[in-house]
């Protein structure tokens, strides 16, 4: 079959867009456009014209004033970019579905809303994600059906369980003794995380998640308190490292923050309480922030409703103002920072909503973008193949009407979506 390759074209209808898959002679495609963002530098690059083959960047010309290719995308009027990258996301979690309500839907239920889930967030531009903490390897399992085009979603980086100590965070507290009911990634001890570590490996894993600190939405944990000791850390990072894959470590609380970024970290997840020795122990050792700075606005108004326990909120109410103000600290002091959104607390597709969040608490446009493209392939350590436009990278883009440097809320309306150089979303022909 070479020469013809399964290509995807939008149809427009009077109900709006919609995608159908068609056999089509393209080996090559090319994507037209008023400009593109180079990520690195900030620049836009004019009248671009990208040529694609196989799914990767083979040729950029700029300025282009020729006639456009047969087989173009011509997306005159729209700004490019690198497809956007969400480095915390639950696409198994639903934000309705928080406290005893989660308890009701099997493996295989979660599973498949985790389907859905992965469309919308790929339609909202993401092109990428780290998933980071799902039950019973439902990760691996979306990943997979994703990779072999049985469902469509961004490539996903998967952590399986999320490793915890008994009682922890990444625990399930909810229940009585008597129902014996622990998760899945609870270890406790070095040799029982090493272990832990391995067995998520086994069975899929990509990225190694666990929790060092207490934690918002789990119920009996103190948001502030270290729940791993420094030696634990230290097992899961070394065992992880040795096996090639990289290190989120959950932490709200200082102390835990300081340990999980001496134990060798590569990522802290939420880094609510940051102190003056945790900003530069970061920035020292290259330690990613990934901040989750829109998502108290939903737990705050609509988590009530959605079946977050009132102890949750209550904790929700010490951490989101004090997290936001922390943001900008480790900001102003340079801390590498990644798009993290914690999307499945709240809906998924809405993940760029912490934009213009980013921009409010201290970052310009560009760091906002920055965080969600160039540094999180930095962070995934995949900086040869994704996280901006360039030659030789895969074909991830995404188009927007308007400059997202002067307006970073427009990303929250992507109206065209490549992956690897399939076209998942198109504007409305006109
Ligand atoms: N999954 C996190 C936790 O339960 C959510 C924290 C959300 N709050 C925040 N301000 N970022 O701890």
């Amino acid at each position: 079959m070479k020469g013809f390759q399964l290509i995807r074209c939008m149809l427009f209808s009077v109900f709006g867009v919609f995608t159908v898959n068609t056999l089509a002679i393209a080996d090559t495609q090319f994507v037209y456009a008023d400009a593109f963002v180079n990520v690195k530098n900030g620049k836009l690059i004019t009248r671009p014209l990208l040529e694609i083959q196989d799914g990767k960047i083979v040729k950029i010309t700029a300025n282009n004033r020729a006639p456009l290719p047969q087989n173009t995308v011509d997306l005159s009027g729209h700004t490019l970019l690198p497809g956007l990258t969400d480095m915390h996301v639950h696409l198994t979690a639903d934000s309705q579905q928080h406290g005893y309500s989660g308890l009701a839907d099997s493996l295989p239920r979660v599973t498949l809303t985790g389907a859905k889930h992965a469309k919308v967030t790929l339609m909202a531009g993401f092109t990428t994600v780290r998933d980071v903490g799902a039950p019973g390897f439902s990760d691996v399992a979306l990943r997979d059906a994703i990779n072999d085009g049985d469902i469509e979603g961004p490539r996903m980086f998967v952590s399986g369980h999320a490793l915890g100590v008994t009682g922890g965070h990444c625990d399930n507290n909810l229940l009585p003794a008597e129902y014996k009911v622990t998760a899945d990634g609870v270890a406790d001890g070095p040799w029982g995380v090493r272990k832990k570590v391995r067995e998520n490996i086994k069975y899929g894993a990509t990225v190694i998640k666990f929790c060092a600190t207490g934690g918002v939405l789990s119920k009996g944990t103190k948001v502030g308190v270290q729940q791993y000791t420094l030696e634990e850390m230290q097992a899961i990072v070394d065992e992880a490292h040795m096996r090639g894959l990289i290190v989120a470590a959950h932490a709200h609380g200082t102390d835990g923050i300081v340990s999980a970024i001496k134990a060798g970290v590569d990522s802290i997840e939420h880094a609510s309480f940051l102190n003056d020795e945790a900003i530069s122990l970061a920035k020292k050792n290259g330690t990613y922030f990934s901040m989750d700075v829109y998502v108290t606005e939903f737990i705050l108004s609509e988590g009530e409703n959605a079946g977050i326990l009132e102890e949750s909120l209550a904790k929700e109410r010490t951490v989101g103002k004090k997290q936001r103000d922390n943001f900008r600290k480790a900001v102003k002091a340079g801390v590498n920072m990644v798009f993290g959104s914690d999307a499945g607390v709240y809906p998924h597709g809405d993940n760029a909503k912490q934009f213009s969040r980013m921009v409010e608490f201290g970052m310009t446009p560009l760091q906002a973008l920055q965080a969600a493209t160039i540094n999180s392939a930095k962070l995934l350590q995949q900086e040869q193949l994704f996280g901006s436009i360039e030659e030789g990278k895969m074909a991830d883009i995404v188009a927007i009407k308007g400059n997202p440097l002067d307006d970073i809320s427009l990303l929250e309306n992507v109206v065209f979506v490549m992956k690897e150089g399939t076209v998942y979303l198109q504007p409305a022909l006109k």
